[in-house]
């Protein structure tokens, strides 16, 4: 049967992430290198089994052998936060418990959740950060949460970032180890903003949350505040014009619906229209070749 073998494995590789998590293997190898003894000791598995273990993490790229003994690798941190359960089957009859569309919610679903984001949106941030480079120094990160994008384009820009209060006051010192940024706190729909200042203001990872009338206040709001020539960078899973059905895009649409009730993988063609209609031109388009695959829509404020 046609994508049974992916079925199987995603089902049997969610069962060793649990059983490494369960047993405390994630925490011990995030501590320093162990042999596999020493694990299995520690997590109280036969010695034999632990090895195995080892070594699906190791297929999985997870965890790694050196000469100092097992050390974890790859996104574990992101990895972990896919055995938080969630109640699909309620979200879809009723609508998600928490709605990260309505601001209240978002702010708890966030601030628990943005340096773990931003961890995992590391690498297609980097990966981004070449087409986003050298269009200004003021960038406005909006909905940053931990700022992946905006921190990706190093130190010859000037960072502000507007997130809700709560989520800012849960990322503010991790980020500002690693650049020195303003915030703006308050709801992205309503908080005051300076106008015309901004080189670049980047949307990303936040148009899947609202419907496309919010989206549409939102874009105008980035124009708002983007000086004339400048761009607007969205960054989001889209479902590009034409593509084949794409089976991360349809799968993440359904995660979407346990956490959003108003949003969606959008088209781009859906996107594009927005863009027009409050007077931003696209000039570039990317997917990243990393995971999780992003893309980049840049156009310019005309
Ligand atoms: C999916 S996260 C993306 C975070 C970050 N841009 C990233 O890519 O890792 C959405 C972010 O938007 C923020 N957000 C959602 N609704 C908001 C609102 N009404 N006002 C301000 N921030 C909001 C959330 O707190 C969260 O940090």
């Amino acid at each position: 049967m046609k994508g049974a073998q992916f079925l199987l494995d995603a089902r049997l590789a969610l069962d060793v992430l649990s059983a490494a998590d369960r047993i405390g293997l994630f925490a011990a190898l995030s501590e320093r290198p162990f042999h596999a003894d020493a694990l299995s000791r520690r997590c109280d598995l036969v010695p034999s089994r632990m090895r195995r273990l080892l070594r699906a993490l190791e297929v999985l790229s997870l965890a790694q052998f050196t000469e100092r003994g097992w050390i974890s690798c790859g996104p574990v941190t992101a990895v972990r936060g896919l055995l938080v359960e969630r109640d699909l089957v309620a979200a879809l009859r009723s609508g998600p418990a928490v709605d990260a569309s309505v601001s209240e919610d978002a702010a708890v679903l966030y601030q628990q959740g943005a340096i773990w984001l931003a961890r995992m949106m590391a690498e297609p941030a980097a990966e981004l950060a070449p087409s986003l480079s050298g269009l200004g120094p003021d960038v406005l990160e909006l909905g940053a949460g931990a700022m992946p994008w905006g921190l990706a384009l190093g130190d010859e820009v000037s960072l502000t970032g507007v997130d809700l209060p709560a989520v800012v006051h849960a990322v503010r010192d991790w980020v500002a180890n690693q650049a020195d940024v303003s915030w703006i706190e308050g709801d992205l729909f309503t908080v005051p903003l300076p106008k015309d200042h901004f080189d670049l203001v980047l949307v990303p990872n936040l148009l899947h949350l609202f419907s496309p009338s919010r989206n549409e206040a939102l874009l105008r709001r980035a124009v708002a505040v983007t000086r004339r020539g400048g761009c607007v960078a969205i960054i989001d899973a889209l479902r590009a014009d034409g593509e084949p059905a794409d089976r991360s895009r349809a799968l993440y649409d359904m995660s979407l619906a346990s956490r959003t009730g108003e949003g969606r993988v959008y088209d781009e063609a859906e996107l594009r229209n927005w863009l027009k209609t409050v007077g931003l031109t696209p000039t570039t388009r990317v997917r990243t070749d990393v995971s999780p695959r992003m893309d980049l829509l840049l156009a310019v404020c005309t």
